[in-house]
């Protein structure tokens, strides 16, 4: 087993740090391209929403990442303590977003339960959100 933590402030510069250190860490297991894509498009899209929805760009507040590796499978979870979401079920829609306005396509979650192998969301109003995620990779053989 291998873990890492990140903390971030709620910017949306930080992405691409939080994307980069993830897939850094999965390297460890040896994935194809193809995972390494899908893995960076799930955690962009899961922090986003935290950074966007969460905390509505307060930079003042953070947002957690943690993972771990064990057995060929990386188990994410991305936490933030902002406004939580009041109607889950709605809120994992394909199509709905409470950002329509501002050019959200309301897809991230889909996106996220389409490229993952487990996926589970708990939120409770103005405490916050945590998305779990396991992303499952293919063993290799080296050449040498
Ligand atoms: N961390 C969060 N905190 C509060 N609300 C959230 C959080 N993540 C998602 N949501 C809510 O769930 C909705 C759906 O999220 P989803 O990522 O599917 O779409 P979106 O972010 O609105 O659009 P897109 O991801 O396509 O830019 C959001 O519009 C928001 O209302
Ligand atoms: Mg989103």
């Amino acid at each position: 087993m291998n873990k890492m933590e990140i903390k971030i402030s709620a910017m949306v510069e930080n992405e691409a740090l939080v994307r980069t250190a993830i897939s850094a860490f999965a390297l460890n297991i040896n994935p194809t391209l193809d995972e390494i894509s899908d893995l960076k498009t799930i955690v962009s899209e899961a922090v986003s929403n935290a950074i966007i929805h969460g905390y509505n760009k307060d930079s003042t507040k953070d947002v957690y990442i943690k993972a771990v590796i064990e057995n060929q499978e990386i188990r994410i979870t991305i936490n933030d303590y902002g406004i939580g979401i009041k109607d889950l079920k709605s809120a994992l829609n394909p199509h709905f977003s409470s950002k329509q306005d501002e050019e959200h396509a309301g897809m991230g979650f889909s996106i996220i339960k389409a490229l993952s192998d487990d996926f589970s969301i708990r939120s409770e109003e103005n405490i916050g959100t945590r998305v779990y995620i396991v992303k499952k990779f293919k063993k290799h053989y080296q050449k040498v």
